[in-house]
């Protein structure tokens, strides 16, 4: 008899960001393994509107709260990233970064402007139409949300589940090939307690990018790393993204990593102040 475990629900909530079918619960860890949506519940992105903008943001305005307590925090963003693209995003706390980059994942609904995430329209998006397009995004946040009941390997697999297009053979090579990529060749059987803080957290990224997400959202990914595990962490999404051409929005407090951008965006008081092309490095 399987055991039953106790899923945390912050990990419900990032399966349940991106399907349509209820998740059963709780589930045996087999039952997890083997659990997916069916196809018919899920739609695909229409490549064909894509162009090269990944995301499309124009005169994007932000408010929380209602009535008298209704706060705006967003103003007037406008902002193109391109297919390919690294993208970082700095700015003082509370400036709106995360704010920002939930609205770019479709994990908060926008409310006046315009944003188009892969091509959708997301200001007044159908909540089918919103589902759709968080499946073909990776989400790398600085909590790793990995499950502990288990090993690396399975815990990248779990990702494969949100693609009934693939195999469960495909799925155990994609894995395999993601942890490889990411360094922990040795780990894979390994639970996340066995694991440190940068190994999980290229669990994450594994998990992340195993399903090649057209658009990667990083909020503070290296904030619990030293500074050589936190650049090996980006190093790691700055080649697995080239090599997969996938754009990357990711959020930071960290000098040290800057130079992997492509281009870097400041936000201050929730208006973006700069918007600088960087010149790419060639290493
Ligand atoms: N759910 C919410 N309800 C009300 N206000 C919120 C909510 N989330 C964020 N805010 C407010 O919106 C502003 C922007 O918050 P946000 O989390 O986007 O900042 P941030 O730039 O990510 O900060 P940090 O660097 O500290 O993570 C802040 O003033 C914050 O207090
Ligand atoms: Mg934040």
């Amino acid at each position: 008899m399987p055991t039953i475990l106790s899923v945390s629900s912050h990990y419900l909530n990032y399966l349940n960001l991106q399907l349509l079918v209820p998740i059963p619960y709780p589930l045996s860890p087999n039952q997890m393994l083997t659990f997916k949506p069916k196809a018919q519940d899920l739609v695909n992105i229409d490549s064909g509107n894509l162009n090269d903008i990944v995301v499309d943001v124009q005169h994007l305005n932000h408010y929380f709260g209602k009535g008298n307590l209704k706060k705006q925090v967003l103003f007037d963003i406008n902002l193109q990233i391109g297919k390919g693209e690294i993208v970082l995003m700095t700015g003082p706390s509370g400036s709106g970064k995360t704010t920002l980059l939930t609205l770019s994942g479709g994990l908060r609904s926008p409310q006046e402007g315009s944003m188009k995430v892969l091509g959708v329209e997301m200001v007044g998006a159908s909540k089918r139409k919103v589902i759709e397009v968080r499946r073909n995004i990776g989400y790398i946040f600085q909590a790793h949300n990995l499950l502990k009941s288990l090993t690396a390997q399975q815990n990248v697999q779990m990702a494969g589940q949100l693609h009934p297009q693939m195999s469960s053979k495909e799925i155990k090579e994609r894995a395999t090939q993601m942890l490889d990529a990411v360094g922990l060749s040795e780990r894979k059987s390994y639970y996340p307690d066995n694991l440190s803080g940068g190994q999980k957290q290229r669990v994450a990224i594994a998990r992340a990018l195993m399903s090649h997400p057209k658009l990667v959202l990083a909020d503070e990914p290296t904030a619990a790393l030293d500074s050589k595990s936190g650049r090996e962490i980006v190093e790691i999404m700055q080649k697995l993204a080239k090599e997969q051409g996938t754009t990357i929005l990711m959020v930071t407090h960290d000098n040290r990593i800057l130079d992997v951008a492509d281009r870097i965006v400041h936000l201050e008081d929730g208006c973006l102040a700069q918007n600088d092309v960087l010149t790419v490095s060639d290493s």
